[in-house]
């Protein structure tokens, strides 16, 4: 009852917000690492750039695998989300953020153990109760200011043997309720708010490193026809895809991938803001004359990427960019990203740096301005 009355309270707060001139949020995902989980260095130097630089900034969304996890022990999981908290302390600590300050989403990472759905629901007792019943803590929604935020979902655990490698249906990824997903987005659209952003771990659209997972989930190796396995996650991702068109969403926004990368997909833009830390990738490979080489951090060759492209219909083939749409644009960097949220716009600015020469997860330069677009509400 009192974590009821508590959230009534903050519901209430949030939405009674007096925001004149628009607000500011950031957001970031996938800073796992080296020190008790995660990358203690890179990660505190993008906390005290968004700090020293960002002004306006009322929260931050955390888009998944803050932490490496660990398949066999449980609380070593919970004791290095509770260092990232640590690490992220400045944040959680500057009074010109607002509750919960840092809103976070699951990722694959954090859950590898049967016990870690409440491990996270432990670590992050602080989100709204008002996800689907079996997924309460893990997927929640609210409105803020002109706005409406849903996070969702995409790294359920799966009740399987983690002893049993062979099983890799732990590391298939979907939205379980697409029907509370439509229910929420209808409902925010009744109240006429302004801009829709959703988040979740995984990608619609992968663009490198992980062409065989996200939501189209194609596994690894995979060689046409699809099997009725891989048909049901296809289907399954263009439904989310498709009710985020329906509802008039602004952007996807999401991690996964340790890279920064956006592009608009029939009209809704997937925003991948992921690195905080985590060894950074390459993006898929572009056509070239020795299609069978597999490059280094390529995640495999371009001749066996077309196989994906062919059915995930990426545009390839000599002078494409082996992506889902042709405004695509990424870069390999560590980064996050700021929302300028005004009523007829939103301002999408993007930090990064890049990584130290021989190394795949150490900050090398400076952090500067790496992008900069508009989601235009009139497009
Ligand atoms: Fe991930």
């Amino acid at each position: 009852m009192k974590n009821l009355i508590k959230h009534l309270v903050l519901i209430f707060v949030l939405n009674t917000q007096v925001l004149p001139n628009g607000f500011k949020f950031v957001a970031m995902s996938d800073s796992r690492g080296p020190y008790n989980g995660v990358n203690d260095s890179v990660l505190s130097k993008l906390v005290n750039h968004i700090l020293t630089n960002q002004h306006g900034v009322k929260f931050v969304v955390f888009a998944g695998d803050m932490v490496n996890g660990h398949e066999h022990d449980p609380a070593r999981t919970f004791s290095e989300l509770m260092h990232w908290k640590d690490v992220m302390g400045p944040i959680y600590e500057n009074e010109n953020f607002v509750w919960p300050k840092v809103w976070p989403v699951v990722g694959n990472h954090e859950i590898r153990n049967g016990k870690d759905e409440d491990n996270f629901r432990r670590a992050f007792p602080d989100v709204f109760g008002n996800g689907p019943d079996d997924e309460k803590g893990l997927s929640y929604s609210f409105d803020f200011g002109n706005s409406h935020f849903v996070v969702v979902n995409t790294d359920r655990w799966y009740y399987g043997d983690p002893e049993d490698t062979t099983d890799d249906r732990r590391d298939w990824h979907y939205v379980k309720h697409l029907d509370w997903l439509e229910k929420d987005l209808a409902e925010a659209k009744k109240r006429n708010v302004k801009h829709i952003f959703v988040f979740s771990h995984e990608m619609g659209f992968p663009t490198g490193g992980h062409l065989h997972d996200g939501l189209p989930n194609l596994g690894r190796n995979f060689v046409p026809p699809l099997d009725s396995t891989r048909i049901w996650y296809l289907e399954r991702r263009n439904k989310f895809w498709n009710l985020l068109k329906k509802y008039d969403v602004d952007a996807h926004i999401c991690g996964h991938e340790h890279l920064y990368a956006r592009q608009s997909v029939d009209g809704v833009y997937e925003i991948i803001t992921g690195s905080a830390g985590a060894p950074l990738y390459e993006f898929n490979p572009r056509y070239r004359e020795d299609p069978d080489t597999v490059y280094p951090g390529e995640e495999m060759s371009y001749e066996k990427a077309v196989n994906y492209y062919k059915v995930l219909k990426y545009n390839y083939g000599p002078g494409k960019n082996s992506q889902a749409s042709e405004n695509f644009f990424g870069l390999k960097a560590f980064n996050y990203t700021v929302y300028d949220v005004q009523d007829e716009y939103v301002l999408v600015e993007t930090y990064g740096g890049f990584l130290k020469k021989g190394t795949s997860n150490v900050l090398g330069t400076g952090i500067k301005l790496i992008d900069k677009f508009y989601i235009n509400k009139n497009k």
